[in-house]
This record gives structure tokens, C-alpha cells and sequence, in this order.
């Protein structure tokens, strides 16, 4: 019975079974296996996939919704991966988000962080370090080191002595002084890496400077019996080293002297040398020392300004400014550079009669200090205007330099100044009588303008000399009581 009754049960049972089967279409069976064939539906994400899952419109298999790891999915509602996953922008399948190493990605941003996205293999990947290969513009090098995108290789950053520069590919720095660390610099000739400034008379050129205190003194050659180049040299430069102006790329360029160290620079061997002292010769290669000029024509140095005694030259123009003399000597007596004879810094000439100067001449060339003159009869110095008894210019006019002052007349015989003549003394043509007084010429003696009662008169003048009421005799030059 008991068998039967299993019998019977199966029995039921594969009839149920068949019915169903039977039944399935009519009845709306859902696909409830992952993966599993479905009728997609555009109106209706689950289409006929069991409750949980949706129909993937283009494969048209059932998964769940949201997607699990590695499922298909589509950035649409409903198609969409879970939590801490990403539908793959490429794979369209859910993977881990953000991409972990090696996973798909499109941007860096689909990269976990610490990660970017190589747009070469198209994979997340940790940025490179020191020196190994593979970076490039979309995978960067690690912390504290930089991409060099002509070798694609990762160098320190900043570069350090015997690294490529940054920017070489541009030609042009990307960063600060092309990336090179603090004392380096991109050499931009042959190496195009960062080196050393180079040090005294170590090889450099425009893109590789010298250090601080050092100037690059271009094609030259270093010490004797080497190579032409370009070198570090002090700078100023010293002793020995190379000096001068110099044509660099149409730039006149130049490179002085330690001057404060006496040297200056021989043009003609284009080095520099210790500058001609006090008392040395000179010529145009030996410059002399400061404060001195190399005197022409004796060619030794001599102090500028010249002092008294010493040779000069002075044409009253800037090109004899060097060999001038100083405007006193030391007791404070001006000094003027006698051109025409003695050639040397002299007093400037004063008064004649005092100066101690032999000779005691002026002349041009050697001129009389202010206020005095130089007298045209003998060459000497006298007060402007001249005081009585100084040599003058008889009729000179006002513009004379050699006038007499104030009151005082020049006599035309001894060509010398002095005072009108008064009453009785001597008088002639051109050395009048003071005023109130007149030359009897026949006399030659100052009388009264009106002449009284016995006073001389000139007969030629006639009777106007005398005051009224007298005439002037012929026979007796005086002046008498008109007959
Ligand atoms: C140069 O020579 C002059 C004249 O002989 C002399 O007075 C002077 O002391 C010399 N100067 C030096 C620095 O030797």
C-alpha cells in the first residue's frame, strides 16, 4: 500500500510536472538564472527575468540589479553595478571603483588615488621612480622625482649634477633655472643636463654660467699651450687673467681689471697687468696706476693733477685734462702749466714787483692770477686797473686790459700811470692837469682854468686862458690886466 501509494504519487506528481510545462508560456514563467536567456523589453528593464534581475538589452541575459563584480553592465538606471563598483567605461562590465592596479581605466580620475591611468596600456598604474623607464606625459613619476619625456625615464626632482634639464623638448625651462637644483645649471650645448657651475678656469659658455665671482671669458685660450675655449675667470679679473673687450654674438663684452688691486689690462696681450706706479714708464699696453697719467713724450707715470715743478700739458681742452696742473701747489699759491718754456706746473704770476719768480714773465701759457694783468711793454704782471705808476697803454680805451684806474691818466711818455698834475706841475699833450686845472702847453704847467694876474698863460691860446678882465701877452706869457 505503501508502494502504491508512491506509485501513485509519482504518478501525480509527473502529471503536475507535465501540466506545468504545458502551462509555462500562457503562464509568464521568469528567468531567474544569471546569465540566463531572456526577451528583452525596452519598456521594462526586468523584462521576463525573475523579481531582482534585468534583461541586458544586447545580450539579453539576465543579471541582477544592481550587477555584481565582473557582470555587464551599462551606465543606465537598472543596469547599473553596485556599491564600490564601476560599469567599466571600456569593458562595460562592473569592476572596482576606484581602479585598483592594472585595471581598466580611461582617465587618472578612474584610478584609486596613488594611481594613474597609463593612456598607453589603457591600465592604472603606480607612477614610476628613480631612473626607471616608462613615464611619460600620462604616467607621471613618484614623489620627489620628475618625468624626462625625451629619455621617458624618472630623474630627481629637482635635478641634481649629471640629470637631463627639464624642458630640453621645448627648448624653453618648464620650471625654474630648466628644473636644475640650487648651484646647478642646464647645460644647454652638448649635455642638456644639469651641471655644477663651473669654477675658475673651468670650460663654461652662455648656458652654463660660472660660479658667483667668476664671469665665462669667451674664446680664449686658457694658459699657454691649451685648447681654445671658453673659461671661469674672476671678476673683476686678476693677475695674468685674461682681460679687454670682447665681440661676443654682436655684444661688445667687457672683462676689467682688478683696479682697485693695481692691475690693468694690456691690450695687446689681452691680460691683465700691474698698472705703471708713480715714477714708472708707461706706454699704450701699460697703463699707469689710478691717479696718475703717463706723461707724453716722457711716458712715466706722473700724479694727476700735476704738482709744482712737474711736467704738464695744458691746451685749455678736455684732451689735456690728465696732465694738467693742480690749482695751487701746497702753501695754496695757484699754480698754471708754463707752456712756452719751462713746460712745467709754475706759480701763476702775480704782481711784479713782489713775485720771487725769476724771470717773473707772463706770456700765454702762463698767465697773471686774477686781478692782475699781463703788461704788453714787459711782460709782466700788474694790478686790473693799473694804480699809479704801473705800465699802461697810453688812449687805451675802456676795454684796454692794461688801463689805468680811477683818476689816473697814462703818460704817453713813460707809458705809465699817474695822477693829473696840479697847479705849476709839469703837464703836456695827452698828460693833462687835474680837473680844475689846465695845461699851459707853451709852459708845460698846470695853471688855474681861469688863470689870475700873473699867472702864466699861453700866448697861441690867447686871452681866454685868463680870467676876465686880464689877457695873455705875447711878450709876457702871463696874464695881465687887459690895456
Ligand atoms: C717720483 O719722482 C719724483 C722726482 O724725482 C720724486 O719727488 C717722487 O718722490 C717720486 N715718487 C715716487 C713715488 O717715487
Amino acid at each position: 500500500m505503501r508502494q502504491r501509494t508512491s506509485a501513485t504519487a509519482a504518478a501525480l506528481a509527473l502529471v503536475a510536472a507535465l501540466a506545468l510545462q504545458l502551462a509555462a508560456p500562457a503562464a509568464a514563467a521568469c528567468q531567474n538564472t544569471v546569465g540566463g536567456a531572456c526577451t528583452y523589453s525596452a519598456s521594462n528593464a526586468q523584462s521576463d527575468c525573475c523579481a531582482g534581475k534585468t534583461c541586458h538589452p544586447v545580450l539579453k541575459q539576465c543579471y541582477p540589479s544592481p550587477r555584481t563584480l565582473g557582470q555587464p553592465c551599462l551606465d543606465q538606471d537598472g543596469y547599473d553595478c553596485g556599491a564600490n563598483l564601476a560599469c567599466d567605461p571600456v569593458w562595460k562590465r562592473c569592476m572596482p571603483s576606484p581602479g585598483k592596479e592594472k585595471q581598466p581605466c580611461i582617465k587618472h580620475s578612474d584610478c584609486s588615488s596613488g594611481l594613474y591611468c597609463n593612456d598607453y596600456t589603457r591600465r592604472c598604474q603606480a607612477p614610476n621612480a628613480a631612473n626607471t623607464k616608462n613615464c611619460h606625459a600620462s604616467l607621471p613619476c613618484g614623489a620627489g622625482y620628475s618625468c624626462d619625456t625625451i629619455r621617458n625615464q624618472c630623474f630627481v626632482a629637482p635635478r641634481t649634477a649629471d640629470t637631463p634639464c627639464v624642458g630640453r623638448e621645448m627648448n624653453n625651462p618648464a620650471v625654474p633655472n630648466w628644473g636644475c637644483a640650487a648651484g646647478t645649471s642646464c647645460e644647454r650645448v652638448i649635455s642638456w643636463e644639469c651641471q655644477p657651475f663651473p669654477g675658475l678656469q673651468k670650460a663654461c659658455h652662455d648656458f652654463l654660467p660660472c660660479q658667483a665671482g667668476l664671469s665665462c671669458h669667451p674664446y680664449i685660450q686658457k694658459a699657454r699651450y691649451t685648447g681654445f675655449g671658453s673659461f671661469c675667470f674672476n671678476e673683476p679679473r686678476l693677475l695674468n687673467q685674461p682681460c679687454g673687450i670682447v665681440t661676443v654674438g654682436g655684444q661688445q663684452r667687457t672683462f676689467d681689471c682688478d683696479f682697485d688691486a693695481g692691475l690693468t689690462c694690456d691690450i695687446s696681450v689681452g691680460r691683465c697687468v700691474a698698472a705703471a706706479k708713480e715714477n714708472q714708464s708707461c706706454y699704450t699696453n701699460r697703463p699707469c696706476g689710478d691717479g696718475l697719467s703717463c706723461h707724453p713724450g716722457q711716458q712715466i707715470c706722473l700724479r694727476v693733477p700735476r704738482l709744482e715743478g712737474m711736467p704738464c700739458v695744458d691746451d685749455g681742452t678736455d684732451d689735456t685734462i690728465d696732465f694738467k696742473c693742480a690749482d695751487s701747489n701746497s702753501i695754496g699759491e695757484p699754480l698754471t702749466c708754463d707752456m712756452l718754456v719751462t713746460k712745467r706746473c709754475i706759480k701763476a704770476q702775480t704782481y711784479a714787483k713782489t713775485s720771487n719768480v725769476a724771470g717773473a714773465h707772463c706770456y700765454e701759457g702762463r698767465p697773471c692770477i686774477d686781478g692782475l694783468t699781463c703788461s704788453t711793454s714787459d711782460q709782466k704782471c700788474y694790478n686790473y686797473p693799473r694804480i699809479a705808476g704801473e705800465p699802461c697803454i697810453p688812449n687805451a680805451g675802456a676795454d684796454s686790459l692794461e688801463k689805468c684806474g680811477p683818476g689816473l691818466v697814462c703818460r704817453p711818455d713813460t707809458k705809465k700811470c699817474e695822477a693829473p698834475r696840479l697847479m705849476g706841475e709839469l703837464c703836456f699833450p695827452g698828460f693833462p692837469c687835474a680837473s680844475g686845472f689846465s695845461c699851459v702847453n707853451a709852459f708845460r704847467q698846470c695853471a688855474r682854468a681861469s688863470q689870475l694876474a700873473g699867472e702864466y698863460c699861453d700866448p697861441a691860446v690867447g686871452p681866454s686862458e685868463c680870467s676876465a678882465g686880464l689877457s695873455c701877452s705875447a711878450q709876457w706869457p702871463y696874464c695881465v690886466r687887459s690895456a
